[in-house]
């Protein structure tokens, strides 16, 4: 009795004994570690003998759970830690896990490290650690995790790092080693992760011995320059999982023994070498496979007993840019968790078995550029998570199976430069199909009038072909990019849209075909001259679009009295001024009547000029669809855009809210929009003041997108939205407007206006995520208005006539740039103009990536201001549109 009463009580003194001796032996090393540490975002202050916490308690320290309570793990990752690490903390008898990954430490290896007892594992991976891996390392013999991924350390591997034979991780990944990789792995039989990839100064053959890692599941050499051939002996990785040799020298075959040990496979890429040959017999010649094997008849001779199993768990398979050839692993295409498969640049022959339905998991296939000749499968339909298909340049023939587009996420297909025949099936269940390239086969028939109703086609390739009858309407409703009906037999009117410029309309081989701008004419059209035409259409345009505008504005007037009446009565008003404003919510909405009001409006809400008492004007902005942010977090967002100071972005002054409004406040420019100018029938100003508001203009956006913080997106970009002050000083305004209504209410409201607007980028259709680039084609805009004294739009309805079509059309028609250019302007600013002409094609690529960034843009149309004669330009339009995708 007396002594389960006394137990306890033994057992609490121990405890607060031990306690007591660990904190003061234990925080010391930890306090001195500290000492030498810089720790910018003071996370250590936690890190005290004063703050009352236990050092078990102190960030990123693990302790033993049970008492004696004692360190074992130190993880201070991604603190942006600097200075030194302190040998003290090796006197943490119990520590075993360090990791100071994502720091700024820079310093040599740290050797002393090796006095910790205990330590098993450390992780220095992303620290600036520099210098050469010293013979000492040895002495980290207990370790067995050493991190010293994406640093500086350079040189040689030492012979000496084979002592460390208890490591089951080595990584040396992105590093600076050089030199050739000795034979030092026999030893690291405990060794399941190697890698050595991105030491991009190695010259190495794979070390043969990594081949005996009997327990190795990945294995990490690519970008590291390694030449020679695959060893035979990788035939021992019997539990290799990832096996990545891609952008290395390597030559020769694979073994042909691989396949047999290469089970357990999740990803294999031996990409981008040079390797040569056959593909192992009966690799990946998964179970599903023996039954099809009678009808594809591809094995010669018995199945291996033990491949059976194979590569049921493979997923990646990469084998691009090399020198294959034979038959390609026919097995890969019915396994069951295959996702993608990359083989083009290669001499791979073979076909694709029907069964590659059974690969239920396959997203990505791209066996361009190869030798494979069969009908494309029909299971090739079946497959629901396929985006993309890629084999041009192949052998394919026959006709396309009527369900090759019915994944439903399917976004690219080439099938170009085959031997497909027959006609083009209805497409009607591939509502995300992006691309769509069928050129140089043998199709016959008629365009499918369906491709019409898919929504976001933007590239239709269909060029030499033997296709027949007209092109159809429908096509009207696609936002194209890309439209290639070049080398057929089509014939009749081409519809009106697809042959205004944009798209890159390539028509030409068609000798029944008739239009403006062609060779033929059709019969019905009156014999006019064709840019009284054109121009004759404009102005139908344009007198629709006065109409339209004045339903619009009338429609607004009626809205407007509405809800101010409503507002009135209920809103509750809160203002958040940046300047000193002498004015209320209520002299704002006041002011705001059709009078003030300036334009129709954009997407977002009308712009009204109002006076304040002080006599001062301003720019209102008032947003009615927003989405909920909280006030707090629409406060905060406004001031991220009210702070921002550049002398070509207008001032955000301040802003007003109610439940149902915004009232952004902008400063006022006295000479307006410079869309309003433009509009003006007497618009004219000479080149240097037009050029010197397009620098201003790509500078604001330039700050806009790479030097302030947080790096912003204009995503509105239009003349209207860029207002001159008296010396036609450019200011950029209603930039950014995404983060105050919110992503979902910014989208919706452009939608309803992107339908028309030839500011937007082409690829707005079927990209979610908004871009620089994005803002860089409405740039490119704006700069053609600036030089062609045209409006970007003349019209409001969806056959608008805008500009880069008529730009592009112009200079394809009649090769000559000069007639794009103002003829108001003086003769002798031509050169200049032709440069920036230029820009500006560039600027409004169709493919994104072919566009300069803004600050190429400011560079360039300095250099033209500064540049008496430039020479003379060639212009390459149809260049940029000769590859797809
Ligand atoms: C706190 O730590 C410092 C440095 O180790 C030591 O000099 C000081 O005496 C300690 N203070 C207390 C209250 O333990
Ligand atoms: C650490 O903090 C937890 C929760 O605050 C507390 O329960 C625990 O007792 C502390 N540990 C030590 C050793 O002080
Ligand atoms: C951490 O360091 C990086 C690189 O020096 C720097 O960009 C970042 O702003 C730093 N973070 C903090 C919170 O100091
Ligand atoms: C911690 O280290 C001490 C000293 O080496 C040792 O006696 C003790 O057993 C260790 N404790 C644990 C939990 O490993
Ligand atoms: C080391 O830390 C980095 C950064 O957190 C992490 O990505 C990496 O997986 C760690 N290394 C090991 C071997 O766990
Ligand atoms: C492997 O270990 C054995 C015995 O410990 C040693 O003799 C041999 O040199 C080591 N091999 C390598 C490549 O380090
Ligand atoms: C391959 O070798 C050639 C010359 O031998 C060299 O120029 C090239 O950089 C190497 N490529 C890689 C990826 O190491
Ligand atoms: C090989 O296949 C036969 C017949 O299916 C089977 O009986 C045998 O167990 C298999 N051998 C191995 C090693 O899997
Ligand atoms: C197109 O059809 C014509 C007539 O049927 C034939 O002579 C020609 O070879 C075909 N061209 C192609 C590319 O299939």
């Amino acid at each position: 009795m007396a002594r389960t009463c006394i137990y306890p009580f033994i057992l609490s003194l121990t405890f607060t004994f031990f306690t007591l001796t660990s904190a003061s032996s234990e925080a010391d090393p930890l306090l001195t570690f500290k000492a030498f540490v810089e720790d910018p975002m003071n996370s250590l202050s936690s890190w005290s003998n004063t703050s009352g916490i236990h050092h078990c308690n102190w960030t990123g320290i693990t302790c033993t759970t049970t008492p004696p309570l004692s360190i074992t793990s130190l993880n201070l990752q991604s603190l942006n830690l600097s200075g030194e690490i302190s040998p003290s903390i090796c006197k943490l008898p119990n520590l075993t896990h360090l990791n100071l990954a994502d720091n700024l430490f820079n310093q040599p290896i740290p050797l002393h490290l090796s006095q910790c007892s205990s330590l098993e594992t450390l992780n220095l991976s992303n620290n600036l650690i520099w210098g050469t891996i010293p013979d000492q390392i040895s002495q980290f013999s207990s370790l067995r995790v050493l991190d010293f991924s994406r640093n500086h350390v350079e040189g040689k591997i030492p012979e000496s790092i084979s002592s460390l034979k208890n490591l089951q991780v080595l990584n040396f990944g992105s590093n600076l080693l050089s030199g050739s990789v000795p034979p030092v792995f026999g030893n690291f039989t405990e060794l399941v992760v190697l890698d050595l990839s991105q030491n991009p100064f190695l010259v190495s053959e794979v070390p043969s011995d990594i081949g005996r890692l009997g327990r190795l599941e990945q294995l990490l050499l690519q970008s590291s320059g390694f030449h020679g051939v695959i060893p035979e002996s990788f035939v021992g990785l019997y539990v290799l999982t990832i096996l990545d040799l891609s952008q290395n020298n390597l030559t020769g075959v694979v073994p042909q023994t691989l396949g047999v040990s290469l089970k357990n496979l999740i990803s294999f890429d031996v990409s981008q070498n040079k390797l040569l040959g056959s593909f192992p017999d009966g690799i990946c010649q998964g179970k599903g496979l023996i039954n099809l094997s009678l009808h594809t008849n591809i094995f010669n001779g018995s199945i291996p007993n033990n491949t059976f199993d194979e590569c049921l768990n493979l997923e990646r398979f990469q084998v691009q840019d090399n020198g294959f050839s034979g038959d390609f692993p026919n097995g890969l295409w019915s396994l069951p968790k295959i996702k993608l498969i990359r083989a083009e640049n290669n001499r791979f022959s073979g076909e694709i078995p029907d069964s590659m339905s059974m690969a239920a998991q396959l997203e990505q296939v791209q066996i361009d550029n190869n030798s494979f000749t069969s009908k494309i499968p029909q299971g090739l339909g079946l497959v629901k998570s396929l985006y993309r298909f890629s084999a041009s340049f192949n052998g394919f023939y026959g006709e396309l199976p009527p369900n090759f587009c019915d994944s439903p996420v399917m976004s690219i297909i080439n099938l170009s430069h085959n031997s497909l025949s027959g006609r083009i099936p209805e497409l009607k269940k591939c509502r995300k199909l992006v691309s769509l390239s069928l050129a140089d086969n043998s199709l016959v028939g008629e365009i499918p009038s369906s491709l019409g109703a898919l929504p976001v086609l933007t590239y239709l390739d269909l060029s030499e072909n033997n296709l027949t009858g007209s092109i159809p309407q429908e096509l009207q409703n696609l936002k194209l990019a890309l439209f290639n009906v070049s080398f057929n037999r089509l014939s009749g009117r081409v519809p009106f849209t697809l042959i205004s410029g944009l798209p890159a309309s390539f028509l030409q081989g068609n000798p029944g075909l008739c239009g403006p701008g062609l060779p033929n004419s059709c019969s019905e059209e009156k014999p006019r001259h064709q840019t009284a035409g054109l121009s004759t259409l404009a102005c139908a345009l344009i007198s629709i679009a006065f109409a339209v505008g004045a339903l619009l504005v009338a429609v607004g007037f009626i809205l407007i009295r509405r809800s101010s009446k409503r507002k009135s009565q209920m809103g509750i008003w809160r203002s958040v001024f940046f300047y000193p404003l002498r004015v209320t919510e209520h002299d704002l909405i006041m002011g705001m009547d059709e009078k003030s009001a300036l334009g129709s409006g954009g997407a977002f809400g009308r712009i009204y000029l109002i006076s304040l008492p002080s006599g001062e004007l301003v720019a209102v902005k008032k947003l009615v669809n927003f989405g909920s942010q909280s006030s707090k977090a629409l406060k905060a967002e406004i001031k991220t855009l009210a702070k921002i100071r550049h002398k070509n972005v207008a001032k955000v002054l301040g802003f007003c809210h109610s439940d149902d409004a915004i009232f952004l406040i902008y400063e006022f420019l006295q000479k307006g929009s410079l869309g309003d100018l433009i509009c003006r029938p007497d618009f004219q100003l000479p080149w240097s003041v037009r050029l010197r508001i397009a620098i201003g203009v790509a500078q604001g956006l330039t700050y806009l997108h790479k030097d302030y913080v947080p790096h912003l997106l204009h995503r509105n970009i239009k003349s209207r939205n860029i207002l001159l002050d008296a010396d036609f000083e450019p200011k950029l305004t209603d930039f950014a407007l995404d983060r105050i209504v919110g992503e979902a209410a910014f989208q919706s409201s452009m939608a309803s206006e992107s339908a028309f607007s030839c500011y937007i980028a082409p690829e707005n259709g079927y990209s979610k995520k908004a871009t620089e680039q994005m803002d860089i084609y409405s740039f490119g805009v704006v700069l053609l208005e600036l030089l062609t004294g045209r409006q970007a739009q003349k019209a409001e309805s969806g056959d608008s006539l805008d500009i880069v079509k008529w730009v592009r059309r112009k200079i394809n028609i009649t090769n000559g740039a000069f007639q794009v250019l103002d003829p108001k302007v003086s003769n002798a600013s031509q050169q200049e103009m032709l440069g920036a002409l230029e820009i500006a094609l560039r600027c409004t690529s169709v493919m994104p990536e072919k566009r300069p960034s803004m600050s190429e843009v400011v560079r360039a149309l300095q250099s033209l201001s500064s540049k008496a004669h430039l020479p003379n330009l060639e212009f390459s339009t149809s260049e940029e549109f000769s590859v797809p995708i």
